[in-house]
């Protein structure tokens, strides 16, 4: 099936990691999976792929940008905005980073460090501030309930929410499969069974892609 054949999408994927010193980094789960299957099935159906990841890169045809940290992944992100139909934010972005990073490896002997924190930028906001005619999807993590993320799909701006419980059997960080709840733009929720993340990445593209041609 090409039927995405004249689309280009970006998908970001996998968790940034924020250093603390030389060696050690704030981090988070993230595998990338879920964004890779995004952005192979995307591919697999003739778009022309970008992936921005924090994960190895991936065995189809795409412009890899790899990036670690959160500000890599917002400079990266933000200069390709422009001209793409879709943009897919499916990786686990830290909200915040030390204020400072130590040039040398921190010593056990100086006893346990207090480490200070900043925000990071926001990088879905930025590409809404950005944004001239794609459709924006954003994922959420959350933990035990999705009460949340009915709001977080209205604050964030986006087209569609994609909200998972990282905490539930076989969905979240790590796993094959996902079972995640569609949020669309007027705030209606549509749960989707446990299905392998490929599947839910393909129903994810059936879905924009209706919407983009009207026929939803
Ligand atoms: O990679 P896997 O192991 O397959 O796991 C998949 C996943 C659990 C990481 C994925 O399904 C998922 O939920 N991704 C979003 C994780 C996340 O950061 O959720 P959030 O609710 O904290 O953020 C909401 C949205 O804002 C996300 O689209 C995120 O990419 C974006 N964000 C968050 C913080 C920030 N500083 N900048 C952002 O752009």
């Amino acid at each position: 099936m090409a039927d995405l054949t004249g689309w280009r999408v970006l998908v970001t994927a996998g968790g940034t990691r924020e250093p603390i010193d030389p060696v050690r980094y704030l981090g988070n789960r993230s595998s990338g999976k879920m964004g890779n299957a995004i952005a192979r099935e995307a591919a697999a159906r003739g778009a022309t792929v970008t992936l921005v990841t924090t994960a190895s890169p991936p065995d189809f045809e795409a412009e890899i940008v790899s990036v670690e940290t959160a500000q890599e992944m917002a400079e990266a992100v933000w200069s390709r905005v422009a001209n793409q139909d879709v943009i897919v934010m499916a990786a686990a972005v830290a909200d915040f980073r030390p204020a400072h990073t130590h040039s040398i490896k921190l010593s056990r002997s100086d006893g346990p460090p207090v480490i200070e924190l900043e925000p990071t930028p926001d990088v879905l906001a930025g590409v809404v501030e950005r944004n001239a005619g794609a459709a924006v999807v954003g994922f959420a993590a959350e933990t035990g309930t999705l009460d949340r993320a009915v709001d977080k799909a209205r604050a964030k701006g986006v087209d569609l929410l994609v909200a998972n419980d990282v905490l539930a059997d076989g969905s979240g960080f790590g796993s094959t499969t996902n079972q995640v709840t569609v949020i669309m733009a007027d705030g209606s929720v549509d749960p989707w069974p446990l299905m392998s993340k490929q599947e839910v990445a393909a129903r994810l593209l059936d879905l924009l892609s209706k919407q983009r041609s009207g026929l939803d």
